[in-house]
């Protein structure tokens, strides 16, 4: 049977960890979709497009191929796993993911990626607006301050010297720009099933998953 798996919810919250485990404990694919808006941002930032001009923005779109590869992102054929992640692409791809030839051809993107194969896709509109008919739906959020202090903590493993309060205040910004954006904004779906994780690793939210999937 062909599954499409949605799971949605705020940055730092841990759905792309779990939505991994789950692809890999089912045997689906995993598809990162806030990869694909962060590709986008790196495309038009390093092309110094004015997003504010609907006009150059459909330009810059329409020569533009994002694949994902196994984990890594493809920007027209480069890998830009790496470049994504920086905090100058994060704050520009909140920005960018709020006008609308993004989102159009992003999400027409993800629908053809799903069609023919079972998948899990991880985002903010999965399973109110790319999916909105499958009956796989999971909201994943934490407290602000869990989501704050795992971001925290990834960027000191990573070698980082973060500050606190700076993480918290990017996290509450992004936040409040997705769930106030006209276009899609995160929202959880009346039929979502609501995971919070504050008291939670990614292992047992990921177990929750496999076992309501499983169980339908
Ligand atoms: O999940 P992330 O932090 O990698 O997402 C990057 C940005 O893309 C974030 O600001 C929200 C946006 N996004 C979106 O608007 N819709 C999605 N389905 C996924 C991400």
């Amino acid at each position: 049977m062909r599954m499409v798996i949605a799971v949605d919810g705020p940055s730092g919250a841990g759905k792309s960890t779990v939505a991994k485990l789950v692809a890999a404990k089912l045997g689906i694919e995993y598809i990162d979709t806030g990869a694909m808006y962060r590709a986008v941002a790196l495309h038009l930032l390093r092309a110094g497009t004015d997003i504010t001009d609907a006009e150059a923005v459909l330009a810059a779109l329409s020569a533009l191929t994002i694949d994902l590869d196994g984990g890594r992102t493809m920007l027209n054929g480069e890998d830009v796993s790496g470049p994504i992640r920086t905090p100058e692409v994060t704050a520009f791809a909140s920005k960018t993911s709020a006008l609308a030839p993004v989102r159009e051809k992003l999400v027409a993107l993800q629908r053809r990626m799903g069609a023919e194969k079972s998948v899990i896709l991880d985002g903010r509109d999965i399973g109110t607006n790319v999916f909105p008919d499958t009956e796989f739906k999971f909201f994943v959020t934490a407290s602000p301050e869990v989501r704050a202090k795992r971001r925290f903590d990834e960027m000191t493993e990573k070698g980082g010297a973060p500050d606190f309060a700076e993480v918290q205040g990017a996290i509450n910004k992004r936040d409040y720009d997705d769930m106030h954006r006209a276009l899609n904004p995160l929202r959880q779906a009346d039929d979502a099933a609501l995971i919070v994780t504050d008291e939670m690793d990614a292992e047992q939210v990921a177990g929750r998953i496999v076992e309501a999937v499983v169980r339908k």
